[in-house]
């Protein structure tokens, strides 16, 4: 009987053991440092997961200051604290760090030194939702990519911000208070890589200017936008979803040719104050036209190619890739057009 006993405890004993090794290996090959710096360099008030030396935990501890962080600090962790300010010194010696949180922290413009983010030269991903800034901070580090900055007060965007920030592929300015006037001529100019630009939630009359060439997101629902500028979508050409939900659309604010560009897989309208359906691409797949004054709505137009090609109407305006089409919350009296009727069988989703 004592002899399987034994034999358990062995096991046991050998597998910790190479498991305890396996562990000091990971901290000898990423730093070379051993674990005695590694605990002693901790700020008290934090947590260093010992099995990922290169993550700082910070967050939720009621904290009022940012602590000194250790140079070998990658992913850092405040959010959810109690902090004003982002002093230069905090973070003298952390030139690794990629990636910052501070969401839900009570961050003001004044509050940050002007180098203590533009030090950090491999700064990748910098969160600072639910803060009270009024500017978008700068100057920022150069190599950013993702900035998010929703739910604070941001009402201006200081002159050349953006202008270096190449890399940068999200800009998330959603529910800030963005009014027409916060954008100059060159606000987004040398925002090469940007890809999604949120400014829901703000409140703006006019569409943005001049916005980044490779801008595929465009997200602006919860504004006062009442018009779109005739040829406002030639300077980007690669815009694929498009919300304009909670807006002030009405016919008369949208350019000739509507939304008929052929890059818009993705458009989304709800309520605004469209009263027919405007000019889309053939190339459309999803449309939110709910909650306008739209009354009556051509099926022929609307339907996809399989339906229209057997009309004798011709190419003009037929969107053949449509797959999701909402309608519901306008001003269509019964009987619904047999031609639309139609659009049922077709569309993967129909709410009328
Ligand atoms: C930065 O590192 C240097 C050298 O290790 C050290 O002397 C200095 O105290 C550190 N500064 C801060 C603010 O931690
Ligand atoms: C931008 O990204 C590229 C590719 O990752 C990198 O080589 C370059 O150094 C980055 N630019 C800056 C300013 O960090
Ligand atoms: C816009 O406002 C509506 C109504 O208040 C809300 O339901 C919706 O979530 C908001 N959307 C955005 C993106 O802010
Ligand atoms: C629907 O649109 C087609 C193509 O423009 C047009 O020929 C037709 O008369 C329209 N039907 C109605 C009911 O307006
Ligand atoms: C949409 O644009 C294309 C190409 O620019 C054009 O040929 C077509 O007639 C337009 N459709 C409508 C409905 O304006």
């Amino acid at each position: 009987m004592a002899a399987p006993i034994y034999f358990n405890f062995l096991v046991l004993f050998l597998t910790n053991s190479v498991w305890t090794r396996s562990v000091r290996q990971v901290y000898e090959v990423t730093d070379p440092d051993d674990w005695t710096v590694l605990s002693s360099d901790c700020p008290q008030e934090c947590f260093c997961p010992p099995n990922f030396p290169n993550a700082l935990y910070c967050d939720s501890r009621g904290l009022k200051e940012i602590p000194t962080i250790p140079s070998r600090i990658w992913y850092l962790y405040l959010q959810n604290n109690l902090i004003e300010t982002i002093p230069e010194k905090a973070f003298m010696n952390a030139t690794q760090l990629r990636w910052i949180n501070l969401n839900k922290n009570k961050i003001t413009n004044y509050g940050i030194e002007k180098g203590a983010l533009s030090q950090l030269k491999k700064l990748l991903f910098l969160f600072l939702e639910d803060n009270e800034l009024e500017e978008v901070p700068a100057p920022l580090p150069r190599s950013l990519e993702q900035l998010q900055l929703a739910r604070n007060k941001v009402s201006r965007i200081p002159q050349g911000t953006f202008s270096n920030l190449e890399n940068l592929t999200l800009l998330d300015l959603q529910h800030n208070k963005l009014l027409d006037n916060a954008f100059q001529r060159d606000t987004f100019k040398g925002l090469k890589n940007l890809m999604q630009l949120n400014m829901a939630k703000n409140s703006l009359r006019s569409m943005p200017p001049r916005l980044p060439a490779n801008t595929m997101q465009l997200f602006l629902d919860n504004n006062s936008i009442e018009g779109i500028p005739e040829n406002y979508f030639n300077v980007i050409p690669k815009v694929t979803f498009l919300r304009l939900n909670y807006n002030k659309l009405s016919d008369a604010g949208l350019p000739p040719n509507g939304f008929n560009v052929s890059s818009i897989l993705d458009l989304q309208l709800s309520h605004n104050q469209l009263t027919k359906v405007p000019r889309i691409s053939p190339r459309l797949e999803h449309l939110h036209l709910d909650h306008n004054k739209i009354k009556s709505v051509n099926g022929s137009i609307m339907c996809p190619a399989s339906v229209a090609v057997s009309g004798e109407h011709d190419s003009f305006g037929y969107a053949p890739r449509l797959r999701y089409l909402r309608l519901d919350g306008n001003e269509i009296k019964p009987p619904i057009p047999m031609d639309l009727m139609i659009c049922f069988r077709l569309l993967q989703a129909i709410v009328i």
